[in-house]
C-alpha cells in the first residue's frame, strides 16, 4: 500500500505532456532502483550509467543572483554510482533554443519561475540552460528519444527542466539554514558542520555543501530514482562521491545584495519538513517583531526594543525610508546608538532594510543578546557579538 503514496505525490507534481497529445514515456513495470545492485537492461527504465541525479543549488554573491531570501537553480546532474560522471552525451540534441521548446509545449509558467529561480551570474539564462541540457540533460538514458512512444521531438526537453524545478521547489535550502539559525551575514562565519547538519535535518540525508573564497556558494542533494526521470519516484539518498570542500570551520554564508524587499514568495516553496517560524511579512504598516534563534521563534521585542519571551508583544510601527524602513513602538523612535537597539522618545529613528525577510543593519540579520530571556526577565538587543545570535522577522498585523 504505501508504494502509492509516493506516486499520487509524483503525478500530481508532474506536468504529464498526455494533456498536449504527446508522445509518452515508455510505461516500465516494477522498475528497479538506480544505482542498486541489480541490473536493469532497459535504459528506458533505469537511469544508467548516471544513476545518481543531483539536484544542484547555487548562493550567488558576486554579482548576486534571484531572491536574497532564496537559493537558485544549478541543474540537474546524472552522476555515475561513484561519483564520477558523462558530460555531452548526445551532440544532436545539445539544443540551442531551449526557451523557444518550453514555449512550444506551451510551458511559459515553467520559464517565468526559470526566469525567477535558475539564473545565470551574467543574465545569460539561455545559454545557461542550453548548458545544463547539453552537457548533463542528454546524459539522461530515459530522456532518450526511443524510450518515447511517439516521440515528438524536443519533448524531453521540457520533462527535464520540468523536473528539475518541480524537484528543487521541494528543497527550500534558504529556510533549511535559517531554522537553525543559520542566516546570510557580513560578519558572522559557521561551521561546516553546522551547516551539514542543518541540511540534513531538513532533507533527511548527507548532501555536499560547496565554498568559494570561503563562502558558502553550492548545495548538491542526491537522489536515486526507481524507473525513470520522467514518471519515476525520487528517493533521497547520501551520496555516492563528491565530497564537501568547504572549510571545517570560518565558512562565509554572505547577504546576497540589492535584495532587501523581503516579498519573494517563500510561501509556495517551503520545505515540508522545515519547522515554521512564522509568515515573514514585509517591514510595513504595524507589526510585532518576532525573535528567532536556534531555529524556532522564541518571544519577540517589547515597547522598549528589549527582546521579552513570556508577555505580550509591543506593536511596531513600519515607515518607509530612504532605502528602507524606520521603526517606532509606543515609546518612540527606534535607533541603534553605541551597538544597542532601543526605541525611545528623543531617539534618532535608524534606517533599517529586510534581508531575507529578516530585520537587517547594515545588510547584518544578526543581533545579540547576553542570553535567551526567561521569566520576567528582558534582554537587551546589541549589534556586536554576545553569546547568544537572534534574528527578527515581521509578523504583519
Ligand atoms: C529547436 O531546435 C531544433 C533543432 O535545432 C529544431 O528541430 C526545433 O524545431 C526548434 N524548436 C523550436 C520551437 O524552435
Ligand atoms: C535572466 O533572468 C533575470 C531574472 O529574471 C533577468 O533579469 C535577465 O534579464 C535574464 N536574462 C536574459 C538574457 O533573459
Amino acid at each position: 500500500m504505501a508504494i502509492f503514496t509516493p506516486r499520487v505525490v509524483l503525478a500530481s507534481l508532474l506536468a504529464l505532456p498526455v494533456a498536449l497529445g504527446l508522445g509518452t514515456p515508455k510505461t516500465c513495470s516494477n522498475p528497479t532502483l538506480s544505482c542498486s545492485t541489480s541490473t536493469s537492461t532497459d535504459l528506458c527504465c533505469v537511469n544508467s550509467p548516471g544513476g545518481q541525479l543531483l539536484q544542484t543549488q547555487f548562493w550567488d554573491t558576486s554579482p548576486s543572483t534571484g531572491p536574497s531570501n532564496h537559493w537558485t537553480i544549478h541543474g540537474l546532474w546524472p552522476d555515475h554510482c561513484d561519483g564520477t560522471y558523462d558530460s555531452n552525451c548526445d551532440t544532436a540534441r545539445a539544443y540551442t533554443n531551449i526557451s523557444d521548446i518550453l514555449k512550444s509545449f506551451d510551458k511559459t509558467d515553467l520559464l517565468d519561475y526559470m526566469n525567477t529561480y535558475w539564473l545565470d551570474e551574467d543574465g545569460d539564462n539561455e545559454s545557461f540552460w542550453e548548458h545544463e541540457w547539453g552537457k548533463h540533460g542528454t546524459c539522461i538514458s530515459t530522456l532518450d528519444p526511443d524510450c518515447y512512444t511517439d516521440y515528438t521531438p524536443t519533448q524531453e526537453v521540457p520533462d527535464f527542466f520540468q523536473k528539475t524545478v518541480d524537484l528543487f521547489k521541494t528543497l527550500d535550502s534558504y529556510t533549511a539554514l535559517a531554522n537553525a539559525g543559520i542566516t546570510p551575514s557580513s560578519t558572522k562565519t559557521y561551521t561546516s558542520a553546522a551547516i551539514l547538519a542543518a541540511l540534513k535535518a531538513s532533507f533527511g540525508y548527507e548532501v555536499i555543501i560547496q565554498c568559494s573564497s570561503g563562502a558558502l556558494d553550492e548545495i548538491w542533494y542526491s537522489y536515486d530514482v526507481r524507473g525513470s526521470i520522467q514518471t519515476g519516484t525520487f528517493v533521497p539518498t547520501d551520496p555516492d562521491g563528491s565530497k564537501s570542500d568547504c572549510a571545517t570551520s570560518g565558512v562565509k554564508y554572505l547577504p546576497k545584495s540589492g535584495g532587501g524587499t523581503g516579498t519573494t514568495t517563500t510561501a509556495t516553496t517551503t520545505s515540508p519538513t522545515s519547522t515554521p517560524t512564522g509568515t515573514p511579512g514585509t517591514f510595513s504598516g504595524t507589526g510585532y517583531l518576532n525573535a528567532i534563534t536556534g531555529g524556532s521563534q522564541t518571544g519577540c521585542l517589547i515597547s522598549a526594543g528589549t527582546w521579552y519571551t513570556s508577555g505580550t508583544c509591543a506593536t511596531y510601527t513600519a515607515a518607509a525610508s530612504g532605502s528602507g524602513f524606520t521603526l517606532k513602538s509606543s515609546k518612540g523612535p527606534c535607533g541603534i546608538s553605541s551597538s544597542s537597539f532601543t526605541c525611545a522618545s528623543g531617539n534618532t529613528a535608524t534606517v533599517f532594510t529586510a534581508v531575507g525577510g529578516l530585520l537587517s543593519y547594515n545588510g547584518d540579520t544578526t543581533f545579540y543578546a547576553a542570553a535567551v530571556p526567561s521569566g520576567s526577565t528582558q534582554e537587551a538587543i546589541s549589534t556586536s557579538s554576545q553569546s547568544i545570535s537572534v534574528s527578527f522577522q515581521w509578523q504583519s498585523l
